[in-house]
């Protein structure tokens, strides 16, 4: 594997405190993940680390819609339908994972998974963390 994918994957700082920190823990679970991948493939391990990181993912998408319809942000339909779309992308995975009791993780998927969040944070989290700080209300919690 990509010595690089598993190194620890760095997200874009957003300067959104509670944004900045899910990020961040999502950011160790994922990189938690592709080590245990990497290192032994072990299904079991593999599991658990899947587990902690759709849970966090959960989690943290959840605080991030209730935040958008706090401050009546414009883009939360299509932000939150992207949401969806990736909690079925990674539950299906996890999904698969168990079902046939082997990781058969190949290369694309790490990378996949190591574009997976570091994505979604350019492309739609971004965009929030701007409207936030132009309503002013990235200080406040979510
Ligand atoms: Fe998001
Ligand atoms: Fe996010």
């Amino acid at each position: 594997m990509d010595a690089a994918l598993t190194a620890g994957l760095e997200c874009p700082i957003l300067g959104v405190g509670f944004m900045d920190k899910d990020h961040r823990d999502m950011a160790t679970a994922t990189t938690r993940l592709l080590a245990v991948i990497a290192v032994d493939g072990d299904v079991t391990a593999v599991n658990e680390a899947f587990v902690d990181l759709v849970s966090l993912t959960l989690t943290h998408f959840d605080r991030e819609e209730r935040s958008m319809v706090k401050n009546a942000y414009p883009e939360y339909g299509p932000h939150r339908t992207e949401h969806a779309r990736l909690i079925e992308q990674i539950s299906f995975i996890a999904d698969r994972i168990k079902a046939e009791n082997n990781c058969g993780l190949s290369e694309d998927f790490t990378h996949f998974l190591h574009d997976w969040l570091i994505d979604h944070i350019e492309n739609y989290d971004k965009s929030y963390a701007h409207y936030l700080r132009e309503v002013g209300a990235a200080a406040l919690p979510p």
